[in-house]
């Protein structure tokens, strides 16, 4: 198991390529079993998570391949096999994205139930009820959802829940519908941009869907969807990251790739804090030139505040200067960096989903310990700024979602190495 091995203190100066962005990736990749004939996929990111969705389509009876231009090439050759089994799903609870669309296309999908993961309870109540309402039939054994329907009939589905809409809900509604008889409306759809990315897909491909990217998403079913050719968007909450890499070490950095649009929450909080924001060529320089002032967050659906950007910013306020409050309305317990982050000097009191945070001078490095996706870039993150040696460990969570990350630190001037645990111990 590796670690990544963190001097702190160098700021960080030049330039890096936000990749593909993963969770739009996923669901586009699923959107592939509907179509006759090739998908290609462009910027689809290199990572342990897009792995196991290939796994999971070649179980699936897809061929993927990578071509030489990187571009990865879907094609279903084979639908007698609908069963997302769970050994596939527990290592990557997004597989759930192949239900809506291996139900539309093959009237029947056999999932397992994701279980809850490091971040907390993760329902999929809601993906169930919008199926249910064009016209599945759905039961449970043996731990997998069982989804039948001769056909799908279109309908009006609210998606809303008790922490907003659900994004690959919306996902699993929206490409079932594309193949339903008549018209299907979402209301309370997601709006994330990763919403809007698959129906562009979807779009591409045949269906008629309009309304993505705000609450309320119309698709009127078409008969057969087709391969096409896709550009995956850049990757919002890894551009927050390197952003927060820039704030957290008085450095500068300019990313490419980037699309502001996305994030203005983000940038918003950032500007707010006193990071400095500029717009240019299709990217976003990003910079700090002295502390950074507390700021209070709660995470918000899209265009809010992304949960996907909470611990990083925890670990940012942690050296802001002034009391800070982070409040997490999407999953309300996402807090397994808090403990962690305590150990490298960040004074952070949590009181249910709110967390208080009393900006401190500086961090110390030390070894902490990776939980999940976002709270290991945290821990990555508060080391680039910590004095001394950070060791951050099971960083295999962070492969997840981030393609080479210390290469791509590196390349502006931080100091990170990867070790393997064996490594460390002797
Ligand atoms: N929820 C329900 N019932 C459902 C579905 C969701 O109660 O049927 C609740 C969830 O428990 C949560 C809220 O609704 O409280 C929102 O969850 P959502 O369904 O939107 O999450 P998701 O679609 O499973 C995606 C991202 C997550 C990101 C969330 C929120 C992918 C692959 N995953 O998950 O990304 O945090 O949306 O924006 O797109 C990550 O990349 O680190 C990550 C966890």
């Amino acid at each position: 198991m590796d670690s990544l091995v963190i001097e702190g203190g160098a700021r960080l100066r030049g330039t890096i390529h936000v990749n593909g962005s993963k969770n739009a990736a996923l669901p586009i990749m699923a959107g592939a079993l509907l179509a006759s004939g090739p998908t290609y996929l462009r910027e689809v990111p290199n990572l342990s998570d897009i792995n196991h969705q290939v796994n999971l389509l070649r179980e699936l009876g897809c061929v993927v391949e990578r071509q030489a231009d990187g571009q990865m090439k879907i094609e279903v050759t084979d639908e007698k096999n609908s069963h997302a089994r769970y050994d596939l799903v527990r290592k990557m609870r997004a597989s759930i994205c192949v239900l809506g669309p291996l139900l539309a296309k093959r009237k029947f999908a056999r999932v397992s139930m994701p279980g809850g993961c490091a971040i907390g309870d993760r329902p999929v109540d809601i993906h169930l009820r919008g199926l249910e309402a064009l016209g599945a039939v759905i039961d449970l054994d043996g731990g997998d959802i069982i989804c039948r329907a001769d056909k799908l009939t279109g309908a009006e589905i609210f998606l809303g829940g008790n922490f907003g809409s659900t994004v690959l809900g919306t996902a699993n509604v929206m490409s079932a519908a594309t193949l339903a008889k008549g018209t299907t409306v979402i209301e309370s759809a997601a709006c994330e941009p990763e919403v809007v990315d698959l129906a562009n897909y979807l779009n591409a491909m045949g269906a008629k869907i309009t309304g993505a990217g705000t609450p309320r998403i119309t698709i009127e079913g078409v008969a057969e969807l087709t391969g096409t050719s896709h550009t995956v968007i850049p990757d919002r909450i890894e551009a927050g990251t390197f952003m927060v890499a820039a704030a957290i070490t008085n450095g500068e950095i300019h990313l490419d790739n980037c699309r502001l649009g996305d994030l203005l929450a983000v940038v918003d909080k950032l500007r707010s804090i006193g990071v400095i924001v500029e717009k240019n060529n299709g990217g976003a320089t990003i910079s700090s030139v002295r502390r950074l002032e507390a700021s209070n967050i709660t995470t918000q659906p899209h265009p809010g505040f992304p949960t996907d950007l909470q611990a990083q910013f925890m670990a940012l306020l942690a050296i802001a200067d002034g009391n800070s409050v982070i409040t997490e309305k999407i999953f309300p317990d996402r807090f397994l960096h808090v403990a962690e982050l305590a150990r490298l000097g960040a004074r952070l009191h949590k009181e249910g989903s709110t967390v208080v945070i009393q900006g401190q001078k500086k961090l110390v490095g030390a070894p902490v310990m990776a939980s999940d996706l976002r709270a290991s870039a945290a821990l990555v993150l508060a080391g680039l700024c910590a004095k001394g040696t950070t060791t951050v460990m099971r960083v295999y969570h962070i492969d997840r979602g981030y393609e080479k990350i210390e290469q791509r630190l590196n390349a502006v001037g931080a100091n990170i190495k990867r070790v393997n645990q064996e490594e460390l111990e002797l």
